[in-house]
C-alpha cells in the first residue's frame, strides 16, 4: 500500500467501499469474500471509519446519503470495465493488494486511462440518476429547457431530463480535489494525466445524452410529442469509452501542465477533452510477469473462429492453445401440455472448449 500514490490509494479507498457494501459483484477470485460481508456495513460504520482520505470524509459526513451513490458508482465502473474487456488480453481483473486493479493504476498505460475515465464516468452516472429520481436536495431534473421546444417539429421539453451539472462536479470534487494533496511518491505528469481521462470520462456522459420523446394524444396519434434529455446507459458509456481507447494518444512526459502528442508529425494538433492519453506503451500482456501483477493469457478461453481479440491465435499469443470436450445438458423441446404444464426433454451437447497454453 505505501508505494502507491496518493491516486492509487484514493482509487483504492473508493472501491474499498464497493467491497465493504458487500456488492453482489460476485463472484470470482479476489471477490469471492465480497459474499460475507453484508450490505448496509458502510451506513452503519460512519463516515470517521470508512478508509477515506480526510477531504472525503468531510464531503462523506457532510453528504452522507452521498454514500449509495459513491458505491453504485464505483460498482458501474469496475462491472462496465470487465464487460468491456472480457474478450482481450488484459481483461481488467481486480485483485485486493495492493490497489484493486493493481500495476494499471500506476502504470502511465492505456489500461490506466480506461480505467480513471470509466471510474469517473460511472460515479457521474450514479448521482445523476439519484439526483432525477428526487432523491436530493442539491440537485433533480434539469428544469431549464422547460417551455421551450421546437414547433415545427412538433415537439417541446418536458417530463424530467437529466441534469448531470451536479455529478459531474460532484465526480470533479470527489476524485480530483481529494487527490490534489499528492504524496511524495506521486509522480505529476501521471497525475495530470489520470485527471485528463477522469474528465474525459465525464464528458463521455455528456456526449451520450440522448433525446427520449413521449407521443400524447387520442390513441397515440402523436399530436403532442414531450422529449426529454436523458443519459445513455452505462453500456453506451463504456462502449464510447472503450473506442477513445483504441484510439488512445501517447503523449510526452516532459509537461509543463499540458501535454502534446508523442508523434512528432501530429504535435501540433490539440487534444481534446474527450481523447484518453496516456504515458507510457502497456506491456503485452501475453506472459505473467509477477512484478507488475500481469497474470498473463494461460488458461483463458478463447474462440477457436474468431478474428477478434478472443479468437485463440491473438489471445494466446500464438503459444497454441488446449482443447477440451464440455458436456453441456440443458431442458429443450419443450412443448405446453393441457393443462398446464411444460415438459421438456433433457438435451445433451458436446462442446469444445478452447483455453490457452
Ligand atoms: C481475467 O483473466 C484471468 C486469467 O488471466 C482470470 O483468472 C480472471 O478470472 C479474468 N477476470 C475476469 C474479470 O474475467
Ligand atoms: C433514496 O433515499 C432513501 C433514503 O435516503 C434510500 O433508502 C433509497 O434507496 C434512495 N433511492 C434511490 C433511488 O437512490
Ligand atoms: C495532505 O496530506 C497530509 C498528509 O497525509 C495531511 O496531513 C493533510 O491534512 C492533507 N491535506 C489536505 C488538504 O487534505
Ligand atoms: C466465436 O466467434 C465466432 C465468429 O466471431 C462467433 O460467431 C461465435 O459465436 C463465437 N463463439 C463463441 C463460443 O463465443
Amino acid at each position: 500500500m505505501e508505494k502507491t500514490s496518493s491516486w492509487g490509494l484514493h482509487l483504492f479507498e473508493l472501491f474499498f467501499l464497493v467491497l465493504l457494501s458487500g456488492y453482489p459483484l460476485c463472484c470470482q477470485g479476489s471477490w469471492m469474500w465480497l459474499g460475507i460481508t453484508s450490505v448496509g456495513v458502510v451506513e452503519k460504520m460512519g463516515c470517521a471509519n470508512l478508509p477515506l482520505s480526510s477531504k472525503q470524509k468531510d464531503v462523506c459526513k457532510r453528504k452522507p446519503y452521498l454514500l449509495p451513490s459513491i458505491k453504485d458508482g464505483a460498482h458501474l465502473g469496475i462491472s462496465e470495465c470487465q464487460s468491456q474487456f472480457r474478450h482481450e488480453r488484459w481483461n481488467c481483473s481486480t485483485s485486493k493488494q495492493p490497489s484493486v486493479f493493481g500495476y494499471e493504476l500506476t502504470s502511465g498505460t492505456k489500461e490506466t486511462a480506461f480505467i480513471y475515465a470509466i471510474m469517473a464516468a460511472g460515479l457521474v452516472h450514479s448521482v445523476t440518476r439519484s439526483c432525477s429520481t428526487g432523491n436530493m436536495t442539491e440537485c433533480s431534473c434539469d428544469t431549464t429547457l422547460t417551455g421551450s421546444g421546437s414547433q415545427t417539429e412538433g415537439w417541446h421539453w418536458g417530463g424530467c431530463s437529466d441534469d448531470i451539472a451536479y455529478g459531474t462536479w460532484f465526480s470533479r470534487r470527489f476524485i480530483d480535489h481529494a487527490t490534489k494533496n499528492a504524496s511524495v511518491h506521486a509522480d505529476e505528469a501521471l497525475l495530470i494525466m489520470n485527471q485528463h481521462n477522469s474528465e474525459a470520462g465525464r464528458q463521455a456522459v455528456a456526449k451520450t445524452l440522448w433525446k427520449d420523446c413521449r407521443c400524447h394524444g387520442v390513441s397515440g396519434s402523436c399530436a403532442v410529442k414531450t422529449c426529454w434529455k436523458t443519459m445513455a446507459s452505462f453500456e453506451r458509456v463504456g462502449n464510447y469509452l472503450k473506442e477513445r481507447y483504441e484510439n488512445s494518444i501517447q503523449v510526452l512526459d516532459r509537461t509543463k501542465r499540458k501535454f502534446r502528442r508523442k508523434e512528432k508529425e501530429q504535435r501540433h494538433m490539440p487534444i481534446g477533452r474527450e481523447e484518453l492519453i496516456f504515458l507510457n506503451k502497456s506491456p503485452n500482456y501475453c506472459v505473467e510477469n509477477r512484478r507488475l501483477g500481469v497474470a498473463g493469457t494461460r488458461g483463458r478461453r478463447c474462440n477457436r473462429t474468431s478474428a477478434g481479440p478472443d479468437g485463440c491465435n491473438l489471445l494466446c499469443c500464438g503459444r497454441g492453445y488446449n482443447t477440451h470436450v464440455v458436456r453441456h445438458v440443458e431442458r429443450c423441446e419443450c412443448k405446453f401440455i393441457w393443462c398446464c404444464y411444460v415438459r421438456c426433454r433433457r438435451c445433451e451437447t458436446m462442446n469444445d472448449i478452447h483455453t490457452c497454453k
